[in-house]
């Protein structure tokens, strides 16, 4: 068996026989799906998996069914020598990186559609997109068999319809979430931030800082809900941002929209800066009231 080394598959059999040969030797397996163009969000899922399993193994497919004819699959950035060396240096042990037609064969012909918490947010903004991650994920967790799967916060709701997903399913993967890791202005890092241009990433910095003082003033009950959204969203007009796809205070289990926070909530937002869509979220848990 290696102890050592990142070891790359492109086919399911060969993903099935590493990950089953570590589990029935008692290991345990941690999955972190990605996208690729990895940065040290990505990265932190890897530390994790390292954390609380024996072996790590990554996955990197840019799916095109989670994006519409009109987004950027064909430009979204790839360099699979690039994210090899940083998985090398994060000593994952295990990378998947199948072909189109080794997850989408020519007969392809099944869709995981969650209903409930795909229905808002970017699941209204972005029609079919939570099908696409929802079968792409189901998918790859019944390839790969792993004792965890482990998903970024910074997609709150995509965390959730894979969650869902997996126990509807009854999927026996443990679907397991990470803090968000932002840049010292506290933007969100992102594949998609390499579209900014420079007055762009300035800007983008008032996502977190209009999230982070509502959220903390509807925590604390300063403000109401309704109030706290109206002047973040004009925030995020002064600071330039061109259009609000939404920006929501939910429950944190079902992303029911809610106007108070009697049980722990969730404020996310989508935002355009010119071109780039960038998506934030942050809890909100009540404190005791001190007024
Ligand atoms: P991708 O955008 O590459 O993200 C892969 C994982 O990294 C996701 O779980 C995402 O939530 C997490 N992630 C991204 N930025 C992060 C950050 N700043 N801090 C912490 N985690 C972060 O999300 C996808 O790919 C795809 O939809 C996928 C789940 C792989 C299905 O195709």
């Amino acid at each position: 068996m290696e102890t050592t080394g990142l070891e790359i598959v492109r086919t399911v059999a060969a993903l099935r026989d590493q990950v089953g040969e570590w589990r029935r030797d008692g290991q345990t397996v941690a999955l972190v799906p990605t996208m690729g163009a990895l940065h040290e969000g990505h990265l932190s899922l890897m530390r994790q998996g390292h954390e609380i399993c024996d072996r790590v193994c990554a996955t990197i497919f840019v799916n095109p069914k989670q994006f519409a004819p009109s987004e950027d699959f064909e430009t979204y950035p790839r360099g699979e020598g690039e994210d090899v060396a940083k998985l090398i240096a994060e000593g994952v042990d295990l990378l998947f990186a199948p072909d189109v037609s080794v997850m989408y064969p020519d007969n392809f012909a099944t869709t995981v559609s969650v209903t409930g918490v795909s229905d808002g947010l970017c699941g209204a903004a972005r029609p079919g997109f939570f099908d696409g991650v929802a079968t792409v994920v189901s998918k790859l967790l019944l390839q790969a068999l792993p004792d965890v799967a482990i998903f970024g916060e910074k997609d709150y709701q995509q965390l959730l319809v894979i969650r869902q997903a997996a126990q509807d399913l009854n999927i026996p993967v443990d679907v397991v979430g990470g803090p968000t890791v932002r840049e010292a202005d506290g933007l969100a890092l992102s594949s998609r931030n390499a579209y900014l241009n420079e007055a762009e990433r300035q800007q983008a910095a008032a996502i977190i800082d209009a999230l982070g003082t509502a959220a903390a003033n509807i925590a604390t009950r300063r403000g109401t809900a309704k109030g706290e959204i109206a002047a973040a969203v004009q925030k995020l007009n002064d600071a330039g941002f061109t259009n609000i796809d939404y920006l929501e205070l939910c429950d944190a289990e079902t992303l029911v929209p809610v106007d108070d926070v009697t049980r722990p909530a969730r404020l996310l937002v989508a935002a355009w800066l010119g071109e780039t869509r960038l998506i934030d979220n942050i809890a909100v848990v009540a404190t005791t009231q001190t007024k």
